[in-house]
């Protein structure tokens, strides 16, 4: 702990690794180093940006976004095995702040029921794996899995020992969202006062919603000792979600007379942080949630709004403006030039493009302000994460036509462009026409003909992203190649054409990480 930490809360973000557990969630290394870097524009502490020795995927997000951020501290998780705590240090050493999160369940439950091991037993392999991570990385947080539902005093126990082995943050996760708020404040408060070094570590707490109690018991955690608090944006994470960072931000700041504690959050970066987090997850806030939900700041009662024109305070605890809502959207459409739609890129979080990219942008804004007459920040998010997210591509869907109704047999025709792994060589041009169950299902069999790969759909979402009738539709899903699981997200004014742009995104990376093995 540093000479001043005493007051400052921590905020730890995890939407990267328990947000991206929720499910239906998943994003792409690129769309990671975006969200990233928004989470240091925020302020956040420490990104946790992922489980290194879970997947390749992880392994190159945190170490590409360990490359890349250079403010915040970069975390990465790990059992408490000697294997994983080596590649999380693979994936976090070049990070400019590195930490090693090692974790270990210490609930009788789970000790006996999931580890078939004794108490002593896991205590033993705590101190080693905190021991063995110090000597790689100074920075290590440990966190005792399932704390909330653990015998305090074996808490107390291997909280010490883990301190003196050499742990910086002990976490006290309520890992399956079982306590009250009350509880949990007692439970902090008894680990303050039992463990003797507690003063060598910073408490942190890591609270799940499924009692939608996950900022209640942070915020319980917080007035009985704890500094550090892990949460997620839109409070996503593995089931019910964990704590919502902009939910606690927005506690600290409205009631500031209860908790005077330090933090470096710029609450006027929430409202981005929530639509970046939200489009590349493709987990929707729903309109009621606090702070971010497309509802919060909006007054429908005859009354309300009376009251609102009168003196904003009648019905307002806090400004739109104090999360980053824009007083007056930009409404863009095809009048506007690049410098207005620049603009609302960087205000929406994207500061690091490139004037190429930008420009390739720009050409595919003015082809959707053709076809829609508004284009909405939905519309312009999509737009920027097709360019960010498509990355190498093999297949190009160059043309498609496809029918249906109500007395024929939908068909499709599509011509692919495929992109020889030689760049000499010139593309060439495949056109296949099917037959299926629907206009979508005809589309699909057409780019099965054409790419010769195994390839099934396990998911598939449609949904629109943008309001009006002319709404851009999107389309999110998952195939599995070889056993392994890639996701493609799609966007057009046509659903057909979102079907098939989605559907060659998965290929592409199927067929990419196939060229790589
Ligand atoms: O909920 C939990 O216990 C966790 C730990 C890995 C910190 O996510
Ligand atoms: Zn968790």
């Amino acid at each position: 702990m540093n000479k001043g930490d005493k007051d400052k809360l921590f905020f730890f973000d995890t939407t990267l690794r328990d947000g991206e557990q929720s499910p239906g969630a998943s994003m792409s290394v690129k769309e990671k180093l975006l969200v990233a870097e928004q989470l240091s524009t925020l302020g956040v502490d420490v990104i946790e940006a992922g489980f290194p020795i879970s997947s390749r995927e992880d392994f190159e997000a945190v170490k590409t976004i360990s490359q890349h951020v250079k403010t915040s501290s970069i975390a990465g998780l790990s059992r408490a095995y000697e294997k994983d705590i080596n590649a999380c240090w693979d994936a976090v050493k070049n990070a400019k702040k590195p930490r090693i999160h090692i974790f270990l369940a210490t609930s009788d439950l789970h000790i006996e029921k999931k580890l078939g091991k004794t108490r002593e037993q896991v205590l033993d392999m705590a101190v080693r794996a905190v021991k063995y991570g110090k000597s790689l990385c100074k920075d290590i947080e440990f966190s005792a899995e399932d704390a909330g539902r653990s015998n305090v005093d074996f808490l107390c126990k291997i909280i010490e020992a883990v301190i003196d082995a050499g742990t910086n943050t002990i976490n006290i996760p309520d890992t399956v969202g079982y306590s009250l708020p009350i509880e949990f404040g007692e439970k902090i408060d008894e680990i303050k006062k039992k463990v003797p070094n507690i003063n060598k570590a910073i408490i942190s707490v890591h609270c799940h919603n499924d009692l939608g109690l996950a900022v209640a018991n942070s915020l319980s955690a917080i007035e009985n000792g704890a500094r550090q608090i892990e949460c997620t944006i839109n409070g996503i994470g593995e089931r019910a979600g964990n704590a919502s960072l902009e939910e606690i931000a927005m506690i600290l700041k409205v009631k500031s007379q209860y908790h005077s504690f330090k933090h470096s959050i710029r609450t006027n970066e929430i409202y981005n942080t929530s639509k970046l987090v939200s489009r590349l997850t493709g987990i929707s806030v729903q309109v009621n949630k606090a702070i971010v939900g497309a509802n919060a700041f909006a007054h429908e009662s005859g009354i309300h709004q009376d009251g609102i024109l009168k003196a904003r305070e009648t019905y307002e605890i806090m400004t739109p403006n104090d999360v980053g809502v824009p007083e007056s959207l930009l409404i863009l459409g095809k009048h506007s030039g690049r410098h207005a739609l620049f603009k609302r890129i960087k205000d929406l979080g994207y500061n690091k493009l490139e004037s190429k990219t930008l420009e390739q942008i720009f050409e595919k804004f003015k082809v959707l302000a053709g076809k829609k007459k508004t284009i909405y920040d939905e519309d312009i998010i999509a737009l920027v994460e097709e360019d960010t997210a498509s990355g190498k591509e093999i297949f190009i869907l160059d043309y498609l036509n496809a029918t249906a109704g109500s007395r024929i047999i939908p068909t499709a025709t599509v011509e692919i462009l495929k992109n020889s792994d030689n760049k000499k060589t010139k593309p060439i041009i495949f056109r296949e026409t099917a037959y299926g169950s629907g206009p979508v299902d005809a589309v699909y069999k057409a780019i099965d003909k054409i790419i010769d790969m195994d390839i099934k759909l396990t998911d598939f979402l449609l949904r629109a992203i943008s309001s009006g009738e002319d709404a851009l539709g999107e389309v999110i899903l998952k195939v599995e190649y070889k056993g392994i699981i890639y996701s493609g997200k799609g966007t057009s004014t046509d659903i057909v054409e979102a079907s098939a742009k989605a559907y060659i995104q998965a290929i592409n990376k199927a067929k990419l990480s196939d060229n790589n093995i």
